[in-house]
């Protein structure tokens, strides 16, 4: 049907006969010539059509063209005069002049622009979802899908080298516990029974590596049923690793390689090997286990400078036990109240009762923590002139995600003072469990992490200060993946399970074919998944996962274009042993 593609058409075409075939983009006239933008996935190009050479059917045909119709065209490619060129197109030195022009399929008027001219703003988000077929013929999201694409594309061809199977695992399973809540799909031959979709692959990759299939690779899909955030689908992708006789290195050398592969894909830099650091200095460093550390602002324990104050705030915090911990922002003096106030609420939103400040001037110390403090409290903090001073007083718990929050919050307010390296990050060592709030053991991550051998003795005595052989990989303050070797012992595992409080009958009826596998020979295991979707939005420049999904959920976990999830007929539902016939 064509000859070329519309964006590849340039100089080295001129004078030729050519086919395109493509949308008209926009339409307009100019004199006696009338100029149709045509686009396909590869580009735009200028069509003229003129009495001199074009058809009088063309000319009337181009008459009745709105946008989006589908159209094929003849013409021949023509240097564009000097004047006439467009730097801004890709094929802006040439133009097409259409000798033939015929309708193949109309388009009723598009509920949203696909061109938008310079001026215009993209319409809401959710009117674009529910048209996303529209939406998807915007160069920008089709760039997104591309890049897409080549990542995983390279991610297959990566591990391939490397030995890895890529191996399709069950999507009717079993409950694989990652902490979010089951999508479920009845099953008719067997009522009242439900598979899962999978949370992830996990327990089956497993599985392999007990089979022996030594290295596993898979782009997985996975399904939680979670409350959404930007950073979130329920229905979602994963570059899902696992291998035998591995250890933490392995993983962190195997990622970096293919981080030093796929960052080019998007212009990005990404130098090997990755900082590493563990999770007690980055939360006691940072107050988040996902620091951004493209920016400086270290959080350090102002306590010995700052208890001694005449503030009761302070006293009463270190009284009862807590700390004083802070960041000093160079050059901060200059925000104003209301930026501060805003990162004041970033932290109490984050949990903290309040943020303390202090400015530092010429004339010396301003604000509600400024204004306690002594001739030379600034100078031991290492502050100078032009610098602020926020801090939090109280329990680490309270104080970590309320500092994480502010300097976020403070690093957004103030705009970096040079071009910022992006920031590749393993935190690794995560705590086995964590206090659920019913003051529980819960499994930090899930409970497949082998403990570390160092902490392994404080497993009945001390589980919370275990630290588990798991790591996260983070890329400017954000969580790309996750993983850990895991127990292949199958008396090690029960005990974990049972430290978590599923009873000995629960962990024999759900996880009975792990440990019956683990205890047939299993190999000492590790793996990591990376979120796809957060990897192809990160490298892509993209805040939302829906601009790299083709066809994603809303932030209410609809999908407004084919309009799911439905309501299901009563019989149907009765079919399935869901409700009584
Ligand atoms: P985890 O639950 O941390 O680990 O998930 C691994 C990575 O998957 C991505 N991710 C998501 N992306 C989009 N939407 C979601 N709802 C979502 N949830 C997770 C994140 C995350 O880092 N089985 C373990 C991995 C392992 O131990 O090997 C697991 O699934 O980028």
């Amino acid at each position: 049907m064509r000859s070329a593609e519309v964006g590849r058409v340039d100089l080295s075409l001129a004078g030729r006969d050519v086919r395109l075939v493509g949308w008209v983009h926009r339409r307009r006239k100019l004199g006696g010539l009338s100029f149709v933008d045509l686009r396909d996935r590869s580009g735009v190009l200028q069509i003229s059509i003129g009495p001199e050479w074009s058809s009088p059917e063309t000319i009337e045909a181009v008459g009745s063209l709105g946008p989006e119709d589908v159209v094929c065209v003849r013409g021949v490619v023509r240097e564009r005069p000097e004047e006439a060129r467009n730097p801004d197109m890709a094929t802006g030195d040439v133009e097409l002049r259409a000798t033939a022009l015929e309708v193949l399929n109309r388009a009723r008027t598009p509920e949203i622009p696909v061109y938008l001219s310079p001026e215009e703003e993209l319409p809401s988000e959710k009117l674009r979802l529910r048209h996303r077929v529209l939406d998807l013929r915007r160069g920008e999201l089709q760039e997104c899908l591309a890049l897409r694409h080549r990542i995983l594309l390279t991610v297959r061809r990566y591990f391939d080298r490397r030995g890895f199977l890529e191996i399709e695992t069950p999507i009717l399973t079993k409950p694989t516990p990652e902490g979010a809540r089951d999508f479920l799909v009845p099953s008719r031959l067997h009522r009242g029974e439900f598979f899962a979709l999978p949370q992830s692959p996990q327990l089956y990759k497993q599985l392999l590596m007990v089979a022996g299939l030594d290295r596993y690779l898979q782009i997985a899909r996975c399904f939680r049923d979670e409350d959404l955030r930007a950073d979130r689908q329920p229905e979602f992708t994963q570059i899902d690793v696992e291998a035998s006789f591995v250890e933490p290195g392995d993983i962190y050398r195997w990622c970096e390689g293919l981080m030093a592969e796929l960052a080019p894909l998007a212009g990005i830099g990404a130098e090997t090997p990755f900082r590493r650091m563990s999770y007690r200095e980055a939360i006691e460093s940072y107050g988040s286990d996902r620091p951004d550390l493209r920016h400086g602002y270290p959080i350090a324990d102002l306590t010995p400078v700052l208890g001694g104050l005449g503030s009761t705030i302070l006293r009463r915090a270190v009284a009862e036990g807590g700390r004083i911990r802070g960041l000093r922002l160079s050059g901060g003096a200059r925000l104003t109240r209301r930026q501060i106030g805003e990162i004041e609420d970033a932290a109490k939103a984050a949990g903290a009762p309040g943020l303390l400040w202090a400015k530092i001037s010429e004339g010396g110390a301003t604000g509600p923590l400024g204004r306690f403090f002594r001739d030379d409290t600034g100078a031991r903090l290492g502050m100078e002139a032009g610098d602020l001073l926020l801090a939090a007083a109280g329990a680490d718990r309270v104080t970590s995600p309320a500092l994480a929050a502010a300097r976020s919050a403070a690093i957004s307010a103030l705009p970096p003072p040079m071009v910022v390296e992006d920031a590749w990050l393993w935190v690794t060592d995560f705590p086995l469990f964590e206090e659920a709030d019913d003051g529980a053991l819960a499994a930090n991550h899930h409970p497949f992490v082998q403990p570390h051998p160092d902490d392994i003795h404080l497993l009945d005595s001390d589980p919370l200060s275990v630290r588990g052989m798991a790591y996260d990989l983070v890329y400017n303050g954000a969580e790309l993946g996750s993983g850990s070797i895991r127990p292949h012992d199958a008396e090690l595992q029960t005990r974990i399970l049972g430290l978590l409080g599923v009873e000995p009958d629960e962990i024999a009826v759900k996880f009975g074919f792990l440990l019956e596998a683990l205890g047939s020979g299993a190999p000492p295991h590790g793996g990591i998944a990376l979120g796809a979707d957060r990897l192809v939005a990160q490298l892509a420049g993209r805040a939302s996962l829906r601009d790299v999904i083709a066809f994603p959920k809303t932030t209410t976990a609809r999908a407004s274009f084919e309009g799911a999830p439905t309501p299901v007929a009563f019989d149907e539902l009765a079919a399935l042993g869901i409700v009584p016939k």
